[in-house]
């Protein structure tokens, strides 16, 4: 286990009011073929870190909020969007992805799942963002917005445990694979976060923005990817 994951389970079981934490096994073994320590997944329910986030006045983006914006569908799903974080539409009814660049999220996840034989609707995954509170002006979040707000993300990834991630842009991707790289170079290849394969693909409002056709065939591919890796 890295770093970033051990702190990352640190903070977990701190918000939950754990401050012992024993060690399993012996120290001597710690490391050696077969003995790999792990640390328990948490079984967090999503309604626990919504109550956390509470009227959350953490960062400055909750100034110009209408509603924070957690997540959406299946909470026990094998696979999770993770957008940047809620436009004015998500902003007014609380819901991630529900404007122009949801309506085209919905079509392509349910479309592509269609053409490739795989019963899956929007409602079946999971849909959240970086940040739960709209940017104004929808600017791209600042880092230490991310940071503060990716905790939470991070508990709700860690409490659904999925099979894959899908990056929808370069904020979600860069967020969570802490690559450097332009999307366009990441977009259709496969990054880790924490043991959890991420898939990296265009943002949807990028999509719509987009002349030809070029970015959404890519994209197109890179959802087929993940779906036959998760429902295969
Ligand atoms: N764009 C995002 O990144 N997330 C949303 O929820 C809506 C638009």
């Amino acid at each position: 286990m890295d770093a970033e994951t051990l702190r990352q389970y640190l903070e977990y079981y701190q918000d939950l009011g754990i401050k012992t934490l024993y060690r399993r096994g012996s120290v001597a073994n710690a490391g050696e073929a077969g003995h790999e320590e792990r640390w328990p997944a948490p079984q967090e329910p999503l309604f626990r870190i919504l109550d956390d986030i509470g009227d959350c006045h953490r960062c400055r983006l909750h100034e110009q909020r209408t509603k924070i914006v957690f997540g959406v569908g299946n909470e026990q799903s094998k696979l999770v969007f993770v957008g940047e974080g809620p436009g004015a539409d998500e902003d007014a009814q609380g819901i991630p992805f529900v404007g122009r660049a949801g309506q085209l999220l919905t079509q392509m996840i349910e479309g592509t799942a269609k053409k490739e034989g795989i019963p899956l609707l929007r409602k079946d995954v999971y849909i959240c963002n970086v940040v739960k509170c709209r940017p104004p002006e929808n600017r791209t979040p600042q880092p230490d917005e991310m940071e503060m707000c990716g905790q939470f993300l991070s508990r709700q990834l860690l409490a659904i445990a999925p099979k894959a991630i899908c990056a929808l842009g370069s904020t979600a991707a860069k967020y969570l694979t802490h690559s450097k790289e332009g999307v366009t170079r990441m977009r259709g290849n496969w990054y880790k976060w924490n043991d959890i394969p991420v898939m990296v693909t265009y943002h949807p409002s990028y999509l719509l923005r987009a002349y030809n056709v070029g970015p959404k065939r890519e994209a197109w591919e890179d959802l087929k990817k993940v779906l036959h890796f998760v429902y295969d």
